[in-house]
Order: C-alpha cells, then sequence, then structure tokens
C-alpha cells in the first residue's frame, strides 16, 4: 500500500524498513510515559510492516500501528502504539494519521476498529469512537493486552 498524504510539510505514508529504529526510539519516550505499552526494538521489527508514519522531512515525528484480525463477526482492526512527537502534536497530524489507517483499514474489508487507551480517551471519543465494555471487543485481542496499564477500550465502526 503506498498511500501517502501531505499536510504542509508533513508526509503520512505507510512505514518501511529504515523506519524501524525512528519509530522505536519516538515510542520509548511515550512508553516511558507510561503513555505506550512498553516493547522492544524486536517487537517493532516483527509488526514494521503494521505501522504508519508521518514525517517532517527526513525526520520520523508520528506512528501508528494497525493490524487486521478475523473474528466471528468479520474482520477487524486494531491501532495501536499511537504518537505523536510533543512538538508536533496539536496541529492535526493525529487526526491525519487516524483517517490514513482508517480507510486502509476498510480496505481491508474491517467493519470496527479497535483501540486500548489509559489517557486519550477523549481524543478518540472525538473521533468517532466510543467507550466499550471489554467484554464487548474480541476476545483474543483483550487478551494480548497489559491488565496491569488499566487501559480503556475504545471501537469506531467502519462504513
Ligand atoms: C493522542 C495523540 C496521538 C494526538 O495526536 P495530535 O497530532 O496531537 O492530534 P491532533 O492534532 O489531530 O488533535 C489535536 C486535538 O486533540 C486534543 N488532544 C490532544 N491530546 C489529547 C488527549 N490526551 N485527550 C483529549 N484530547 C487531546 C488537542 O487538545 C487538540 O484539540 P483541538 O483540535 O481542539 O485543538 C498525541 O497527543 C500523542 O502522541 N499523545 C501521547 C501518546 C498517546 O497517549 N497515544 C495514545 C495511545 S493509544
Amino acid at each position: 500500500m503506498s498511500t501517502s498524504a501531505d499536510l504542509g510539510n508533513i508526509t503520512v505514508r505507510k512505514a518501511c524498513n529504515e523506519d524501524l529504529e525512528p519509530v522505536y526510539k519516538l515510542s520509548v519516550h511515550f512508553a516511558s510515559e507510561g503513555m505506550l505499552r512498553r516493547r522492544d526494538i524486536f517487537e517493532f521489527a516483527d509488526s514494521i510492516a503494521d505501522f504508519w508514519v508521518a514525517t517532517d522531512g527526513q525526520d520520523l515525528i508520528a506512528c501508528v500501528g494497525r493490524h487486521i484480525e478475523e473474528s466471528d463477526a468479520g474482520p477487524y482492526a486494531v491501532c495501536y502504539n499511537f504518537c505523536v512527537r510533543s512538538s508536533h502534536q496539536g496541529r492535526g497530524i493525529g487526526g491525519f494519521l487516524l483517517e490514513a489507517v482508517l480507510d486502509d483499514a476498510r480496505r481491508h474489508g474491517a467493519r470496527s476498529v479497535y483501540a486500548a487507551s489509559t489517557r486519550t480517551g477523549d481524543w478518540f471519543i472525538r473521533r468517532g469512537f466510543a467507550l466499550t465494555k471489554t467484554g464487548q471487543a474480541p476476545a483474543e485481542w483483550i487478551s494480548q493486552l497489559d491488565p496491569t496499564r488499566g487501559a480503556a477500550i475504545y471501537m469506531r465502526s467502519l462504513r
């Protein structure tokens, strides 16, 4: 998938292998603040094909992972490890990245998208997500979350 778009100097595109280290370094900061689950670089290496990134020139300034899973109710998408460098927040980059991921998820047939968040629930709600009971989210995905983080679950239908 090679969709890309411009937001001033910002380009949003699918990640490539060269993005692995910048994605890891950006994410480490937010993980150390407790905003993201800690992942080592090997976990990112296994999932870099899942990622969308935003760049400002040569600098990687935002990323989000998304994967598509199957369930009895049909395919669903999950957004994870979503972060925008602090210096670039509040400029619409996160919203743009999310829309790119949702369009991609629709193209893959996903009917809903889930996110787990400890502190940004309101941000997701303003973008069409609803707080969802854990029991209503796909059990296989829920079982992979770290229960000690106490993240709330948000879901948006994709139509
Ligand atoms: C959440 C995040 C990805 C949003 O990216 P962004 O590029 O700043 O988002 P946008 O510019 O598209 O949207 C900014 C708006 O969201 C609001 N916002 C930012 N963080 C928010 C939060 N935690 N809760 C609610 N609203 C928030 C801003 O005030 C701004 O509002 P405005 O449009 O009325 O000015 C980014 O703030 C971030 O990296 N947060 C830290 C990591 C994190 O918690 N990730 C989520 C884990 S799933």
